[in-house]
């Protein structure tokens, strides 16, 4: 079965308060998204890469992608949520994936994806029945609280993770999933919602997504100190 890359690059960035989307901010020398896009159209796995953009993206066509190669392909389906975006693109591609064919979907927020990180995932889950992603386990002690910020409770941090992206599942299964699931934030809990249990494989924290200033300086620091 192939494997495509779907990247959702259809939000405005809210949170960063730039003058321009931050998937096109510039990160050493090119479009933040360009570095995510280019370890995906590397990945000798990766059959093609999708990346959904906003239907009136002015951005996208004011830059050179022609390094990337012809598996990287655009697409203006973007919605009004990440999984709305999602879920254009599968709909886009319906007449090309077949249903048992891996859907890698990578947020353009998270620059620092690296080959292993691909390569990690797709081994590990080359023969599960569901599906999975990648995540980190959570270094921090986590505290609920209530509306007043007084502390109800400490969570036990042993069985928690943090969920990063790419997120590997079958195309049919993700597509169901996607289209009976409310505001979910990631495909993993669309097919945990769909009664299905996804499969952490162990990243690291370099694959940070982009939210606010600060993850840019982050971002660009561990781009440059990286080996190899
Ligand atoms: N995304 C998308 N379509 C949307 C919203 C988000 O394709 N309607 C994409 C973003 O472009 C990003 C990824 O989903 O690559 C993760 O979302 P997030 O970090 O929340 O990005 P934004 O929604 O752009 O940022 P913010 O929430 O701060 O506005
Ligand atoms: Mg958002």
């Amino acid at each position: 079965s192939r494997h495509y890359a779907i990247v959702p690059a259809a939000g405005t960035g809210s949170r960063m308060g730039a003058a321009q989307p931050k998937q096109y901010l510039p990160l050493l020398g090119r479009p933040l998204i360009h570095h995510a896009l280019s370890v995906l159209c590397a990945a000798p796995e990766i059959d093609a890469v999708f990346v959904v953009l906003s239907v009136d993206d002015r951005e996208w066509a004011r830059h050179d992608w022609s390094g990337l190669g012809p598996k990287l392909k655009p697409l203006f389906c973007g919605g009004a949520t990440r999984a709305d975006s999602v879920l254009g693109g599968l709909r886009a591609i319906a007449h090309e994936a077949e249903q048992s064919d891996w859907v890698l979907v990578h947020d353009a927020a998270r620059p620092c994806l690296a080959p292993w990180h691909v390569d990690k995932l797709t081994r590990e889950l080359a023969h599960d029945e569901v599906g999975g992603l990648l995540a980190v386990p959570v270094a921090d002690t986590l505290k609920r609280a209530d509306h007043h910020r007084h502390v109800v409770e400490t969570v036990a941090r042993d069985s928690l993770w943090q969920a990063q992206t790419p997120q590997m599942f079958r195309y049919v299964m993700l597509r169901r999933a996607l289209e009976g699931a409310r505001n979910v934030t990631d495909e993993a809990s669309a097919i945990e919602a769909a009664g299905l249990r996804p499969r952490l494989v162990q990243g690291d924290a370099t694959n940070l997504k982009v939210t606010y200033p600060l993850d840019l300086h982050l971002a660009e620091w561990i781009l440059q100190n990286r080996e190899g």
